[in-house]
């Protein structure tokens, strides 16, 4: 019988190109045919499905939204009052003033703020002000920072097969529908290759507005790497703008730039900051903030109040627990045993990343067949498994054991199933998508 999931997920692909909003939440990303595509409800760690499934959530965690965890009771409760008072009105929130001091305090090199609802567009906030600032055009970028313009510039012209930002993140971003006016704006360089930021600073003296790039996202950073970039911008006189998007908070508490000791122009703040609900944050020092009143940077949903109440709620939370500590531990209870059960059997599974943004992957040739084997499996024990794991304050360690004694029963077969050459056959739904590709 087809699930109600699966079936909804049919009729989505007819109607919304793509089938979801966002790449990393389509089930074919996971298990074609198997990934339950959508959720009834979600509660600390868990989702039920739409066929009333209740599914331990060992995976992405709303793709590291939900910090403390799916529905927390404070962030919603005053998410509830908000909503309550009038989330909306001809006049401004109160709450974005205070939060602006909190993230501040926090921050105390910053002494502005602005406010987006999503990562992607604060992210082309930051460079709008950062271009405005300079009045320069050229932009070096590390890492992934979202769908817009100026960021998928990069790959235009390119002649990498995988596009010139094949090695951040995201491979084989198309850039199509953006203008061709754009070529030469946007230049990559990768993390921990000083070397690439210095070619970029030398070949375009007095035209680089900005910097982007994540305080670290998989990797620590080499000694002098930050240093150096931190040196270059001063040199080149380009803005600093660090993406804290997916890294702030669970690495340490504010961004992750603290824990390194970088002194960035702007930092940006997403997903987590709202524990699930829309509010996105650019903070940075007055004189480049100030350009964001020299161009027009303006949205009539970047005044609603539910945004700045559950950030509210969220730092204020954030400050009375240890999350980024207790990631490290959740974490590393996970990569230990799921390591040794991995040896034993003869399976080359392998961890990489922060604990707090576990990235795991069988090194096989068959490497995407042996992960969605995994996932589907895994399924059928009640837990959503994919190649990574964002814990939460709401994972403990009784959950990890769950994750653990289930992958204890489906390891084995993976393993018998490496031996026999029969994985593929094995899989109902076919071999997970890697990347990005039409669906339709
Ligand atoms: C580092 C980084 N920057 C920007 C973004 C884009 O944020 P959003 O998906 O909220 O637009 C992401 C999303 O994964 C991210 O990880």
């Amino acid at each position: 019988m087809i699930s109600a999931s699966q079936s909804l997920y049919e009729r989505a692909k007819r109607l919304i190109p793509g089938g979801t909003q966002l790449l990393s939440k389509r089930p074919e990303i996971f298990a074609p045919g198997c990934w339950p595509a959508y959720y009834r409800e979600a509660q600390g760690c868990e989702v039920i499905d739409l066929d009333g499934n209740r599914l331990l959530d060992m995976s992405i965690m709303g793709i590291g939204t939900c910090l403390l965890g799916y529905n927390d009771p404070d962030v919603s409760s005053a998410v509830i009052s908000r909503i309550q008072s009038g989330s909306m009105s001809s006049l401004n929130n109160p709450e974005e003033v205070e939060l602006a001091e909190a993230l501040l305090e926090i921050h105390p090199w910053a002494e502005q703020v602005r406010y987006a609802r999503t990562g992607g567009e604060a992210m082309a906030i930051a460079v709008r002000i950062a271009r405005a600032h300079g009045k320069r055009n050229i932009v070096a970028i590390c890492g992934y920072h979202g769908w817009h313009d100026w960021y998928l510039a990069a790959n235009l012209s390119s002649t990498d097969s995988g596009g010139r930002l094949q090695d951040h993140l995201l491979p084989g971003l198309e850039p199509l529908g953006v203008p061709d006016g754009l070529i030469k704006t946007a230049l990559p360089f990768r993390y921990n290759h000083l070397d690439e930021l210095e070619a970029i600073v030398r070949q375009h003296p007095d035209q680089l507005a900005a910097v982007v790039m994540e305080p670290t996202r998989h990797d620590e950073p080499v000694p002098g790497f930050l240093e150096g970039v931190r040196k270059l911008c001063n040199q080149a006189e380009a803005v600093l703008v660090v993406d804290e998007i997916t890294a702030g908070w669970r690495l340490h508490h504010g961004g992750a730039h603290l824990k390194y000791g970088l002194q960035p122009d702007i930092a940006v703040f997403g997903k987590a900051l709202g524990n699930g609900h829309p509010i996105a944050a650019v903070i940075g020092k007055r004189e480049v903030m100030e350009a964001a009143q020299s161009s027009f940077i303006s949205s009539s949903y970047w005044t609603e109040g539910v945004g700045p109440a559950a950030a509210l709620a969220t730092l204020t939370k954030l400050k009375s627990v240890d999350v980024p500590g207790h990631l490290k531990t959740i974490s590393g209870s996970l990569r230990g045993g799921l390591g040794d059960l991995a040896k034993r059997l003869g399976l080359n599974l392998r961890f990489s990343g922060h604990p707090a943004i576990t990235v795991l992957s069988f090194e096989d040739p068959q490497a995407s067949a042996l992960q969605t084997l995994f996932t589907v499996r895994m399924l059928a024990h009640g837990i959503l498994t994919g190649s990574g794991f964002y814990g939460s304050w709401a994972h403990r360690e009784e959950h990890v054991d769950r994750f653990l004694e289930a992958s204890g029963k489906v390891l084995p077969e993976i393993a018998q199933a490496v031996e026999n050459g029969d994985v593929l056959e094995r899989i109902p739904g076919g071999v997970k998508h890697s990347g990005f590709s039409r669906l339709t």
